[in-house]
């Protein structure tokens, strides 16, 4: 293949006969095109290896390859989908026409058809071109660009959601230093619920939402005041009734958010000191009157304090805790969470062993290191979650 000028827009002329090369070339000398040549289909379709067409003027009748079997071939050249042929052909148009445009080629010129029409054709179908072409750069250059935006969209959501999450554990972690010395409270009992959610079936968003929401169940601790939060000792109980305030409080902190972990840690907080039999508070739901979020964080919670070692006890063996889990089971907590509880094992001693307790760390996230929190937990004695004794296994 060879071109007679270095126009941007050529046309490949795929004939056997050397004289219609000759004739093409003498059509268009004067036009802006450049005129590349091939006498047989094979030697073209070598060619669009390094020259891609932006027409091609195709003869039916050659020997090897006819024009059918090479129109087919350049249709499926990937860059020559959408370039078109022209059938230039001796042959009667009615005869080869149906078939010829029908599959193969975008039109058809007879050989001895007056120059100006072949003209007048090409450069309709190069306009034609011209226009898909740019239509098809928009295309992807619109695609592109809304890829892009998608994507830079995705990152800066991603960015967000992860200062909000930062922004949360840090508030979390700064109430819980008002009563908590040492530990991974957090980090573990957010975990065990995740762990808990996912063996029951909850879709992997909401377990994903409930991992961070979990860390605010005890968010409202920080409108309770010091003389009672710190107290040292059993409270009276005017003070327990303000201690069990932390949980309205704390859903009133997160009470009217549009961010979907807050809206469940308003819930986690309310009903996290909810039981099963109707015993807990502050509004002694019952049963499956109880969110099931509320449920799952419960029995979390209680676990981790039963297992947690504090400066002042020992923490329970995991047999200890199993006990008093099994003997709240129905009472405290709810059947089918304390059943889920059980079945994953495995998962919630590797959660144990991966947010051991160490040195506090406002760095921490949700999702590692350690977290500041004292559970004031005497040995062999249950108590509530809010570090105050409680009148059954509420710990
Ligand atoms: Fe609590």
């Amino acid at each position: 293949m060879n071109c007679t000028n270095n126009d941007p827009a050529t046309i490949l002329v795929i004939d056997d006969d050397p004289s219609i090369h000759r004739m093409v070339a003498r059509i268009f000398r004067h036009q802006p095109y450049a005129c590349c040549f091939a006498d047989s289909g094979p030697k073209a379709l070598a060619d669009l290896e390094r020259v891609t067409p932006d027409l091609v003027l195709l003869d039916l009748s050659m020997p090897h390859m006819d024009g059918f079997e090479v129109a087919e071939k350049i249709k499926v050249v990937e860059q020559m989908r959408h370039v078109p042929i022209i059938i230039l052909s001796g042959l009667s148009g009615m005869d080869i026409l149906p078939r010829a445009l029908g599959e193969y080629a975008d039109d058809f010129i007879s050989k001895t058809a007056d120059p100006s029409e072949i003209i007048a054709r090409v450069q309709y179908h190069l306009n034609r071109k011209r226009v898909l072409d740019q239509m098809h750069s928009d295309q992807q250059y619109y695609h592109h660009t809304i890829s892009l935006t998608s994507a830079q969209l995705a990152l800066a959501l991603e960015r967000l959601k992860d200062a909000s999450l930062e922004v949360i554990w840090r508030l979390t972690t700064a109430s819980e230093y008002r009563d908590n010395e040492t530990g991974a409270h957090i980090q573990r009992m957010s975990h065990y619920a995740a762990a808990i959610a996912r063996r029951m079936g909850l879709k992997q968003k909401t377990v994903e939402t409930i991992l961070y929401a979990a860390p605010m169940h005890d968010i409202g601790k920080i409108g309770i005041p010091d003389r009672i939060l710190l107290k040292e000792g059993p409270l009276s109980d005017t003070e327990w009734q303000t201690m069990k305030t932390h949980t309205t409080i704390g859903a009133a902190i997160l009470r009217g958010s549009s961010i979907g972990f807050v809206r469940l840690g308003e819930v986690i907080a309310l009903t996290h000191h909810e039981k099963w039999d109707g015993s807990g508070y502050p509004n002694g739901l019952k049963g499956r009157r109880i969110p099931l979020v509320g449920r799952i964080v419960a029995l979390a919670d209680v676990f981790d304090a039963l297992t947690s070692k504090r400066p002042y006890k020992e923490a329970f063996n995991i047999e200890t805790a199993h006990r008093i889990i099994i003997e709240g089971n129905g009472i405290h907590f709810d059947p089918d969470v304390v059943r889920a509880f059980f079945a994953i094992q495995d998962e919630i001693r590797e959660i144990k062993a991966r947010f051991q307790e160490g040195p506090a760390s406002l760095a921490s996230t949700p999702l590692a290191g350690p977290i500041i929190y004292r559970q004031d937990l005497p040995t062999g004695r249950p108590m509530d979650t809010t570090g105050r004794k409680a009148t059954s296994i509420s710990v």
